[in-house]
């Protein structure tokens, strides 16, 4: 949510800041600008969509004869204000001295604005970000000291921030603060960058700093002071990422979508093979011992967002029937405001590709005060939900670059399973038997997964077919319902087609009421014999209300062809593991629909792939 970006150096720092934007993108691409600093004045330039709009504008700019020794950028993702030029990140102090970039919610901006506007300060956005600039101007007027006026700043503003500033009298640095929005520095040869995450910094350093809440920098060419709010240094370590710029490159595919859902069996084989050498040996992760993580807990709590609650829905089914334990499943942004039953005999989970969701975060953190143990599942080890967790998962996706969440989701389906299975090993709820033969079944899921890319075209021809349709409705029961919600989010993120889940069995009680020809419904048939059953039931009513009907079902459950308009099929698989094969069809759905609509797939409208915003 939001991308800052800052250079001090001697290296082209326009080219800087537009290259570590472009990584940043999938944070949002509502507007983007930067701000240049040489001995004259500040120069800031922004523009309205995507960079590549920013891109434009100083191409007709002469920067050629310049010499800029510091600069900040931002792309956006709008809160407060719409998406125009004058919303556009950086903001200027009304002298043009100071600028600043801002990831987060100022709380307290309306107060602050019209108190500064009676103090004399001129606004020209909506934003809450223009408040801060004028607030830290205001004391820097006081103290003719960036680093005191920002620290006099800060003290008075409520919510979440990551900001970086500079000042055109202070050329020599940028200083860099931090509280509830991610922040990083990196550290160079004399050269150092500040970014909102790492992708912006490949190819540039490997030596990181990751700020923590209430943390500010001062960052110069040649060196960097880390500081509490209050100006005490403190001291932090430096620690080394290993990405290369292939980590984030399509590598030949169309969209970086059809990239991550080909990587799958990949990542799904090596987590399992990392977790258990074969089926018939307990399960061992690195990093997480199970007693402690299931000691003296009576019930699990799982906390999530968008599709991780999907694999959340997934997991309540896993435990439920594997380790016997009551599982709830919430969303972050509710969870935090009402009353629940945590305690010190939960298990909160939280799950989180990015680790940085906010709302997510926010309900963890309320978990932990209710002294819950709090186990975090997440793609990026190095973000704020590991420092909230006792126990950590991590996922090793890789880098998810498409906003469109898939690698990210069959990792975090595998690892919950793996969790499921290990924790029913250990508590002895279930049979051994059993367990081995589902083990033995996930060992098998990778190659299925791949079996499933031989249909690609099938699945291709039959999207296309369908994608002059307007609306969708994805049906399933049991353990797949929340395959459907899933598939339904799929298609609406990258398509903006209406795209409803329903379960099956409440199609009669009112969604049924808009069937008609021009409303496809997609149903997932579970395996299993009962829910098969009830779910053509639930076809047949359907098919009577003339509407187009697909089936996605497993090669060798399926009858009733004829009910169906098209069909699309996985390998065979037992009803319990089948959302880890049901989830690649209805990727491949999606993203060859929103394909044939030429639609912007990697970066959706009004999306943004980390939302650090509550
Ligand atoms: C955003 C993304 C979704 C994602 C959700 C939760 O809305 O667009 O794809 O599922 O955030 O993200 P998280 O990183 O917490 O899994």
């Amino acid at each position: 949510m939001c991308g800052i970006i800052g250079y001090i150096g001697n290296n082209a720092v326009e080219d800087i800041l537009l290259s570590g934007l472009k990584s940043l993108e999938y944070r949002g691409y509502d507007s983007a600008g930067i701000a240049l600093n040489d001995n004259q004045g500040i120069d800031v330039f922004r523009a309205k969509g995507k960079l590549v709009n920013l891109k434009n504008v100083l191409n007709t700019q002469n920067l050629k004869n310049k010499h800029f020794s510091q600069g900040i950028g931002h792309i956006r993702w709008a809160t407060h204000g719409e998406a125009t030029i004058e919303n556009a990140h950086p903001h200027t102090s009304n002298d043009g001295n100071l600028v600043l970039v801002h990831n987060g919610i100022i709380e307290n901006y309306q107060s602050l604005r019209e108190e500064l506007t009676q103090q004399g300060f001129h606004f020209f956005s909506q934003t809450d970000t223009e408040a801060v600039v004028h607030l830290i101007d205001r004391e820097y007027k006081k103290t003719l000291s960036l680093e005191s006026a920002v620290i006099n700043a800060i003290a008075l503003l409520k919510g979440a921030f990551a900001l970086c500033i500079m000042h055109h009298n202070e050329p020599d640095k940028i200083i860099a603060v931090r509280k509830n929005a991610p922040l990083i520095l990196g550290l160079g040869c004399n050269e150092n960058f500040i970014a909102s995450d790492i992708p912006a910094l490949i190819g540039k350093t490997q030596n990181i700093i990751y700020l923590d809440d209430n943390e500010l920098a001062i960052v110069e060419k040649d060196a960097v002071v880390i500081k509490d709010f209050k100006g005490n240094i403190l001291h932090k370590n430096i620690e080394k990422i290993n990405l290369a710029q292939d980590d984030i490159s399509k590598q030949g595919y169309k969209h970086f979508m059809l990239k991550e859902i080909h990587e799958q069996p990949r990542i799904i084989r090596s987590m399992i093979t990392a977790n258990m050498s074969t089926p018939f040996e307990p399960i061992h992760f690195n990093g997480i011992n199970v007693e402690d993580l299931v000691q003296n807990v009576d019930k699990i709590e799982i906390i999530a967002c968008g599709t991780s609650l999907h694999a959340a829905m997934i997991a309540k089914n896993i435990f439920e029937e594997l380790c016997k334990i009551p599982v709830i499943i919430d969303a972050a942004s509710e969870y935090i405001y009402k009353s629940h039953l945590t305690d010190a005999k939960t298990l909160s989970i939280g799950i989180s590709q990015s680790g940085e969701t906010a709302d997510t975060i926010t309900a963890l953190k309320q978990a932990r005060t209710h002294q819950a143990k709090i186990l975090a599942i997440t793609n990026r080890i190095d973000s704020t939900i590991v420092r909230c967790a006792d126990f950590v998962f991590p996922l090793n996706a890789g880098i998810e670059v498409s906003v469109a969440a898939t690698k990210s989701y069959s990792a975090q389906l595998a690892a919950l399973y793996l969790l499921a299975l290990a924790v029913a090993e250990r508590q002895k709820c279930a049979d051994i038997i059993k367990l081995t033969k589902i083990k033995q079944e996930l060992f098998s899921i990778p190659n299925k997964m791949e079996e499933i890319f031989y249909s690609c075209n099938h699945i291709k021809q039959c999207a296309q077919k369908y994608s002059k349709y307007h609306s969708f409705i994805y049906i399933a029961r049991g353990i797949n319902s929340a395959s459907a919600f899933e598939g339904a989010l799929k298609l609406k993120e990258i398509s903006y087609i209406n795209a409803n889940a329903y379960l099956a069995g409440e199609l009669k009680h009112g969604p049924i009421a808009l069937l008609d020809s021009q409303l496809p419904v997609f149903a997932i048939l579970s395996p299993d014999g009962k829910i098969y059953d009830k779910i053509i039931s639930n076809c047949e009513e359907v098919k009577a209300r003339c509407a187009p009907l697909i089936a996605l079902t497993t090669s060798d459950s399926f009858y009733k062809k004829d009910l169906f308009d098209d069909v699309l099929t996985i390998p065979s698989v037992s009803e319990l593991l089948s959302p880890l094969l049901f989830t690649l069809p209805l990727q491949l759905f999606a993203y060859y629909f929103a394909d044939c609509l030429n639609m912007e797939i990697d970066q959706p409208r009004n999306l943004a792939k980390s939302v650090t915003v509550e």
